[in-house]
């Protein structure tokens, strides 16, 4: 094994050498050592398809901070623990990081309401991505995440949460600065703006919860505060912080897509063209660009027994990430995986995790994207980039995939 493979530390965009070029990295840990174990941070790095599948989707793996080794500080630092009000009992209250009864105790309910609501509202997405792109004409260009993926999913969660649009400015500044939870290298600047916002979009779901109770609406939140009414067991503080989770887990996530998305389209033209030429490719050129450029690039889990993976002995309370990025590159699994192409025949993919953890925002995710990019080059055929010979910059934010700007034309 070589000594020079990278860390889990290594593999962010503070590294420029994973920064510049980061399937060069990864298709090195894939064929070097696919399953490597990274003292630093006491974690098995997975990069093959089918070692990354197989644990994802092994739904007796454990996730909750408490269960890894103490020198497995990659979980430690994004640890959420905090005493429930209601109980008394220290835990962690988002589904993210919660292991079973608790995990199916609150995803259960949780999942029934967002996957309802999300079957209804792709109306309501479509009119949504049409407002902003008509907020947009008579423009000679714009910046593309700013203005355009970003908000989309800011706007969506609002709605289906039933945020007030006037609240809206302060919605998007909460969401960006409580996707820090994730960030185990945050930095302390980083910390405390999270926590402020954390404190503030936690008041406001208080009153949100007491007013929906009052009155009730037709909105997610209305939707938990019944079933917890009628007998679901969750506690008010388990319902706000899964609710803030959806915008932590969400909101960057779905304009990565979008903003990756677009960007493989005008560098890459002849896909372009195909997709032009055949809008109703859109679905399966979404599950390409998940593929591609998946936003999250880790999800992790902990052994719960003694085990084997890719012929590698791990130990009971060790930890495991996938790495996303490059099991979905890996070519034992796809034919000429570094080729984008948008009429791919749509498999398998991991951008949204597997098994007991699997995205439960994929259903509005997709909704998301398909809008945004059918609608955005039928309204905008010119569209272009501003500087098409510069590489637009990357987000620094570790383990998420995206671009910090994307200056276009129309
Ligand atoms: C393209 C957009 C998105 C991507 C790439 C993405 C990716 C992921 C990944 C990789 C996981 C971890 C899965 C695992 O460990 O197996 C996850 C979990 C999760 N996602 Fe998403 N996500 C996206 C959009 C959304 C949206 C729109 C929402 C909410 C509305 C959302 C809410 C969640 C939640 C709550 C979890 C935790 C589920 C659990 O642990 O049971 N995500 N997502």
């Amino acid at each position: 094994m070589s000594d020079d493979l990278p860390g889990l530390f290594n593999l962010t965009p503070l590294n420029p050498e994973f920064r510049d070029d980061p399937h060069k990295l990864l298709a090195r840990l894939r064929e070097e050592c696919p399953v490597r174990r990274d003292e630093m941070t006491a974690t098995f790095m997975l990069s093959r398809f089918k070692d990354a599948r197989a644990v994802l989707n092994d739904r007796t793996l454990w996730r909750g901070p408490d269960r890894v080794e103490p020198r497995a500080t990659f979980h430690r630092l994004v640890d959420t623990y905090e005493p429930d009000p209601d109980t008394g009992e220290r835990r962690a209250s988002t589904i993210l990081l919660m292991d079973e009864p608790h995990h199916s105790r609150v995803r259960t309910p949780l999942a029934q309401a967002l996957y309802a609501r999300a079957a209804k509202c792709k109306p309501q997405v479509e009119a949504i991505v049409a407002e902003t792109l008509n907020a947009l004409e008579g423009r000679d260009g714009f910046d593309l995440m700013d203005e355009f993926a970003i908000p989309i999913p800011i706007d969506v969660i609002g709605a289906i949460l039933g945020v007030e649009r006037a609240r809206r400015d302060e919605f998007r500044a909460w969401s960006e600065a409580v996707i820090h939870v994730l960030n185990p290298l945050r930095t302390p600047e980083q910390t405390t703006r999270m926590e402020a916002a954390r404190e503030a979009i936690d008041a406001h779901f208080v009153g949100l919860m007491e007013d929906r109770r009052r009155t009730p609406r037709n909105d997610l939140i209305t939707d938990m505060v019944r079933l917890k009414d009628e007998g679901a067991p969750l506690s008010d503080i388990e319902i706000r912080r899964n609710l803030v989770g959806l915008l932590v887990a969400g909101n960057l996530t779905t304009s990565d897509l979008i903003g990756n998305g677009v960007y493989l389209l005008l560098t890459n033209p002849a896909e372009l063209a195909k997709f032009e030429a055949d809008p109703s490719l859109v679905n399966g050129m979404v599950e390409e660009m998940l593929r591609f450029a998946p936003p999250t690039e880790i999800t992790g889990r902990i052994a719960s027994r003694d085990m084997e993976i890719g012929g590698c002995p791990v130990k009971q309370t060790q930890s495991m990430v996938a790495l996303l990025r490059a099991a979905n590159r890996d070519p034992e699994q796809y034919e000429d995986p570094d080729h984008f192409d948008v009429a791919r025949k749509p498999g398998p993919h991991l951008a949204f995790g597997g098994g007991a953890h699997i995205c439960i925002g994929a259903p509005l995710a997709r909704i998301e994207a398909q809008a945004a990019f059918t609608q955005l080059f039928h309204r905008f055929p010119k569209l272009r980039l501003a500087r098409p010979d510069e590489t637009p910059p990357k987000r620094t934010l570790p383990f998420f995939n995206g671009i910090e700007r994307l200056d276009v034309l129309i």
